[in-house]
């Protein structure tokens, strides 16, 4: 007797626990010997392992791991430990991404011809610029920080988001407004609505018939889902035009987009109604980085080459430096575009979600930041997988069993919603 992964599970199998829907509702009884129908009830209903007897007959890892080369796990086992220096292996949820990372980096280099094998060890996105440090001035960490904030605030661009968006927030905050009066204020920007549409219609949702009209994508998606992603596509659309010298743009934004999906399928897992705010708050949570590369360049050398030397985490390099990490600073930009004070502490709190009184929103964050770099899907700069807060875990509720199907689901996502954002 014992617990298997539903994608594990095979007909024939015999249940020694009833199967329970979230709500505790009964779907099929111990007892119940399995056919293809019952499997697929399971996988229909998201429930991610049940109760077998003789679950020893099946290895738990014997799914995925016969096809690839044991020396080949053993190469990806020697990559990842680096990449998990800061870790608590003992930890089951890590222990269980370090797992899933092993099979995808193997199965990664098993199909890339020798010599272009990909590398997940140090550079965690980073250019090698070949340059010696900056050479540091008397500034002090608040010196630099303070600096910072006045670039952020000098900025009209950056500071300003496009009328279109205020018009929706007060339309949402009006008790009177109509989800009518919201799709006819994002068509009137055509650019805004045809993206929209074109999301509504991806993988992303999944959704049987296609979707036409914003009315309709109104209805269907709902009104603040809807805005939040309006306010995402906006927001990745100014800033995917900011480059930077020392980090790689393209992994960067693999790694926030990742994080956001993660971030959403996380929270549908714990029924929350608006998922894309996640979505959202998981491609904006390393936003302060982009506005450390790209506005102080002389900072972000000195901070990457900082931490390379020392081989501290980068956030534990910036807190040296500036006297306040990237999260502190994506959290004063979400704060002067106004943007809802859930997704501001998200962002604020997403290295350290027991900081926060709210502790549900930036724990999903913090979990998916973790999953996305342990999965190798791009960097916004860290070399390392950063430390599981145990607390953030523990608020999810959610069995480790359940990594691998969200892995597998965020994988399938991943690529369409790259190429939406950043083509
Ligand atoms: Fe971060
Ligand atoms: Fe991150």
């Amino acid at each position: 007797m014992g617990i298997i992964k539903v994608s594990h599970l095979k007909p024939e199998a015999l249940l020694s626990e009833d199967v329970k829907d979230r709500n505790g509702r009964l779907l099929i009884p111990a007892g119940t010997i399995l056919t293809e129908t019952h499997i697929r009830v399971i996988k229909i209903w998201g429930i991610v392992e049940v109760e077998i007897e003789d679950a020893s007959e099946t290895d738990p890892d014997s799914s995925s791991a016969e096809a690839i080369d044991p020396e080949q796990l053993q190469a990806a086992e020697t990559l990842l430990q680096e990449r998990f220096l800061f870790c608590d292996r003992e930890h089951p949820a890590i222990a269980e991404l370090f797992r899933i990372g092993r099979q995808r980096l193997a199965a990664q280099m098993a199909k890339s011809p020798p010599g272009k094998r990909p590398s997940q060890t140090t550079s965690g996105g980073r250019r090698s610029s070949g340059r010696g440090r900056s050479g540091r001035t008397a500034e002090s960490c608040e010196d630099r920080f303070s600096h910072i904030h006045q670039l952020i605030q000098k900025d009209i661009k950056l500071t300003t988001l496009p009328a279109v968006f205020k018009r929706i927030n007060e339309t949402i905050m009006n008790p009177n407004s109509s989800s009518r009066e919201i799709a006819d204020l994002i068509s009137a920007d055509t650019g805004l609505s045809a993206r929209l549409l074109k999301l509504v219609n991806s993988v992303f949702y999944g959704y049987p018939s296609q979707i036409d009209s914003l009315s309709q994508a109104v209805s269907i998606v709902g009104t603040n889902q809807l805005s939040v992603l309006a306010f995402g596509i906006d927001i990745v659309g100014q800033f995917k035009r900011i480059s930077s010298r020392d980090i790689d743009m393209e992994s960067f934004w693999r790694h926030s987009i990742a994080c956001g999906v993660i971030a959403r399928l996380l929270a549908s897992t714990r029924n929350i109604q608006n998922t894309e705010r996640l979505f959202v708050a998981g491609i904006l949570h390393d936003i302060g980085r982009l506005i450390i590369y790209h506005y102080t360049p002389r900072y972000a050398t000195d901070i990457l080459e900082m931490a390379g030397e020392s081989g501290k985490l980068l956030r534990d390099g910036e807190e040296e430096y500036l006297g306040g990490d990237h999260s502190r600073i994506g959290a004063l930009l979400l704060q002067i575009w106004k943007l809802p004070q859930s997704l501001e502490n998200a962002v604020r709190h997403h290295h350290n979600p027991s900081d926060s009184q709210s502790i549900l929103e930036p724990a999903i964050v913090h979990v998916a930041d973790i999953a996305a770099l342990a999965l190798g899907t791009g960097s916004s700069g860290d070399t390392h997988v950063p430390p599981l807060d145990p607390a953030a875990w523990k608020q999810l509720g959610l069995s480790v069993n359940g990594l691998e199907p969200i892995a597998t689901q965020a994988e399938r996502q991943m690529n369409e919603i790259f190429q939406f954002f950043c083509q």
